[in-house]
């Protein structure tokens, strides 16, 4: 359970507040238009709350990585969209660290916010360091002169040791913000006592983390069963020793799935009758949606989706369940023929009485295609760092919360 204080621990009154949230957005590469603003509108209750309490905000945020195309939008964009939800303006400088960011700072009023320029236009804050370092940098250290607390919110960029994400926590106290609370308490009540049976459902084409979730899941005796679709079900199929055919096999190879084999065999041993596979799939055939049980691989067409006897059974196993965890679509939800699978099995979540949380890119899109993003009872609004904490990772921001909460006790005991 990550031990951190919260908004409630410190005094924001007249002081300068960092805030670090997530305000990274899909947009419009036409337009340039925020498609979906969902995280600024999380990370606003925040900031009302910060601004209710009378802090100077002074907000640093990223847009995109160094390279691509989104990154290229200005966070003026951000501020407009912030000022619009918040119902007050929220000034923008294009400065970091220099005098214009400096000068701006000096003239916040009480309950003023301030968003600064993307924060990866820095050197510094794009190399995954170690904290101290990053303690050192130039945004630290001069931000941490001007400031007087930090506050961390976006969980969705925790696991990166970036100097915006990790380094005030060792110049400034720091508390985690109403978002990273939110994101921390949900997961953890789901990763550490979870009420039983706890079924992990776990499908998607993003290789990273799938065996080594499954590993995780059982390994600790957290989950009861893992249901999957997606590639990762291919993949175990696989493992099982079944040829899905060579279209089939090239997929799983181009997306980075066929280096993870013998860790699926691995799986399939140490953990028989727990992890449940696909026993029919739906394949493209010439544009039909055409349903095969597994005795009929391998198959010319690809894969598309789990067929309708596999939503069966994992309803079944959906319908004892008492704490569920999603992770991926269990076939291309995109295409309204393969929606299926992904469709049945959401929908069974989310009338289950179970406690039920999804997170991760495609399964937020997905939840949200299908209108069921309110029936769960949490959405994390992160993609990596979701999975990351789902499968017993390190999270160096929520390592840095749990630093300057350590500190606090320890000069709290020494009184
Ligand atoms: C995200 O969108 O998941 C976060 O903003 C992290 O972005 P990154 O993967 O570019 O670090």
């Amino acid at each position: 359970m990550a031990r951190f204080l919260t908004i409630d621990d410190l005094d924001f009154s007249g002081k300068t507040v960092i805030l670090r949230p997530d305000f990274n957005v899909p947009i419009d590469p036409g337009t340039g238009e925020i498609l979906d603003d969902s995280r600024i509108r999380e990370h606003a209750e925040t900031i009302r709350e910060l601004a209710a309490k009378d802090a100077k905000i002074v907000i640093l945020a990223h847009q995109g990585r160094p390279g691509e195309r989104e990154y290229l939008e200005s966070l003026r964009k951000h501020a407009e969209r912030l000022s619009k939800i918040l119902g007050f303006k929220v000034g923008y400088v294009d400065d970091l660290v220099g005098d214009a960011a400096l000068e701006a700072i000096s003239k916040l009023e009480p309950g003023g916010v301030l968003l600064l320029k993307n924060v990866r236009s820095h050197p510094d804050e794009g190399r995954e360091a170690p904290p101290e370092e990053h303690a050192r940098s130039e945004i630290v250290s001069k931000l941490s002169r001007v400031a007087d607390v930090f506050v961390l919110d976006g969980f969705s960029v925790a696991h990166r040791s970036h100097a915006s994400v990790v380094g005030f926590a060792y110049t400034l106290p720091s508390c985690a913000g109403r978002v990273m609370e939110r994101e921390l308490k949900a997961l953890d009540r789901i990763l550490e006592k979870p009420e039983k049976p706890f079924v992990c459902i776990l499908g998607g084409a993003k290789s990273e983390k799938s065996t080594g979730m499954i590993d995780y899941f059982l390994g600790k005796g957290l989950a009861d069963h893992i249901l999957t679709g997606g590639l990762i079900g291919q993949l175990l199929l696989l493992a099982s020793g079944l040829d899905l055919g060579s279209v089939n096999i090239k997929v799983l190879e181009k997306r980075g799935f066929l280096k993870f084999r013998d860790e699926a065999v691995g799986i399939l041993r140490r953990y028989d009758g727990m992890v449940k596979m696909p026993i029919d799939v739906a394949v493209d055939m010439d544009g039909r949606r055409v349903e095969i049980p597994i005795e009929d691989l391998p198959s010319e067409y690809p894969i598309m989706d789990i067929g309708c006897r596999t939503i069966e059974m994992y309803k079944q196993t959906i319908s004892n369940a008492k704490s569920i965890l999603v992770s991926g679509p269990l076939g291309v939800y995109e295409d309204e023929r393969f929606i299926e699978g992904t469709s049945e099995i959401y929908r069974a979540v989310a009338s289950s009485g179970a406690y039920r949380v999804g997170g991760g890119g495609d399964t937020v899109a997905a939840l949200e295609r299908l209108g069921l993003r309110d029936r769960f009872s949490y959405v994390s609004l992160a993609g990596g760092a979701f999975i990351e904490y789902i499968s017993g990772g390190r999270l160096p921001g929520v390592e840095a919360l749990e630093l300057a909460y350590g500190r606090v006790k320890r000069i709290r005991r020494s009184k």
